[in-house]
């Protein structure tokens, strides 16, 4: 669901149209809809409100500090995995208790920053780590408060190998049976509580049915710990849900929450989100122009000026992503986003990037309406982890992003330049 819908055969974005928003701001740029983006987290909110849960958005899929503030303005807390994102979780003013940290491989300097800012729960990787942000919490006299992350050894079949984590041989969490011996070890530490359980099981996972049971493998583990008298409040239940990267693809909130919510309902227990790509996906496009037309061989190649080093998922997860023009004649235009689309006239088209690697594709084989040089290109459901995973490589300056709200449209980062490419090589200094 988003706000990204066609009119007489022009993009709009809300009620901004896109070929004058691209005119006026150049390409590429990401662009997303404020209207999307609160609509995902209010109706996962209402979808789980029985649980009257808290709902940590993933910084890590789409991190402007504008975005999130719009989450924190509505009560949401987040999930940060870095110090980096840390501040920008505080620049963007989200309330410091709804803060859970993650990550394997947390740093002194990062761990400190975090129990200084008063965070709500570090999601705890290892003995190692617990150990080391117990003895942190220790030397500044402070209590630090800690979820141990386990895999319950579940994932779902359709989830990509790269971003599946809930099994037993992934470099996150502990498994269960270590889950156990790490609570009687740990469980009554004073410098960092140790009272909560955290799960990811992957992304994105099309169906309820992982979630349900790795919250049943994770209550069963509960209930011994709290016979041993241990203390358990907490659960968090990671991210994952899906977006509509095709239409109509992904579940229902509702659908999640009918069989998640009574599994969790009256146990007693806290409950923790931590949502990314089900509330940044849809709310973002990518907008990139037609520069070349080219064929090798059979192939027809569309060549435009973004590409891998922008949007990273078709080249690293062979991820889909639906690609129209933003200008199309009613015969071409679509009535919903899918990689088989049912229409006359389209030609089997390669849209690759600029970037000197035979992977910067962004998608294959596609059957694409014609496009001429100088068109505009919109790349849908790319507002989750596309301009977080931007990078400069080939000296290319990162896009702009704006964010759109009705019919006003705002930058909220600036285009790189060259300038800012080179700015931090401009003092060196002998060590
Ligand atoms: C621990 C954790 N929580 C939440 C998320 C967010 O996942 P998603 O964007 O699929 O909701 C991730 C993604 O990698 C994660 O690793």
């Amino acid at each position: 669901m988003d706000w990204f819908q066609y009119r007489d055969g022009q993009l709009f974005c809300e009620d901004v149209n896109l070929d004058k928003l691209a005119s006026s701001v150049g390409t590429p740029v990401y662009v997303y809809s404020q209207r999307t983006f609160e609509h995902h987290f209010e109706e996962l909110n209402k979808a789980f409100a029985e649980l009257d849960p808290l709902i940590c958005y993933s910084i890590k899929s789409c991190g402007n500090i504008h975005l999130i503030k719009l989450l924190a303005d509505r009560g949401a807390g987040m999930d940060v995995v870095s110090g980096g994102e840390l501040h920008r979780a505080k620049l963007a003013g989200v309330a410091m208790n709804k803060i859970v940290y993650a990550g394997v491989g947390k740093t002194d300097a990062e761990i400190r920053e975090a129990i200084d800012a008063d965070i709500g729960y570090f999601n705890i990787e290892s003995e190692a780590e617990f150990e080391n942000i117990s003895a942190i919490a220790r030397s500044l006299g402070k209590t630090a408060h800690g979820t141990l992350r386990i895999n319950p050894d579940v994932s779902d079949p359709n989830t990509h190998a790269k971003t599946t984590t809930g099994k037993k041989e992934t470099k996150f969490g502990v498994d269960i049976d270590r889950a156990r011996k790490f609570f009687e070890t740990y469980g009554r530490d004073e410098h960092c509580r140790l009272t909560a359980i955290h799960l990811h099981l992957g992304s994105p996972i099309y169906s309820p049915a992982p979630y349900v049971l790795a919250i049943n493998k994770t209550l069963t583990l509960i209930e011994e710990l709290r016979a041993k008298d241990l203390t358990i409040d907490t659960i968090d239940i990671g991210g994952g849900f899906a977006a509509d990267y095709e239409s109509g693809r992904s579940p229902s909130y509702e659908t999640y929450a009918e069989a998640i919510v009574p599994l969790l309902k009256g146990k007693g227990l806290k409950v923790i989100l931590e949502p990314g790509r089900t509330i940044a996906g849809n709310a973002g496009v990518l907008l990139a122009r037609v520069q070349y037309i080219k064929t090798g061989g059979r192939k027809k190649f569309v060549i435009v000026d973004s590409g891998m080093h922008q949007l990273l998922r078709p080249a690293m997860y062979e991820a889909f992503h639906f690609i129209w023009p933003t200008n199309v004649a009613p015969q071409h235009e679509p009535s919903r986003r899918s990689e088989q689309m049912d229409m006359p006239g389209l030609e089997m088209t390669d849209i690759v990037g600029p970037i000197c690697e035979t992977g910067d594709i962004l998608a294959k084989e596609r059957g694409l309406p014609p496009v001429a040089r100088g068109d505009l290109l919109a790349i849908f459901t790319a507002g989750a982890y596309g301009m977080v995973m931007a990078s400069q490589y080939n000296a290319m300056p990162r896009p702009a992003e704006v964010l759109v709200s009705g019919s006003n449209a705002t930058i909220i980062r600036r285009r790189e330049t060259y300038e800012d490419l080179t700015a931090l090589e401009m003092e060196t200094a002998s060590v």
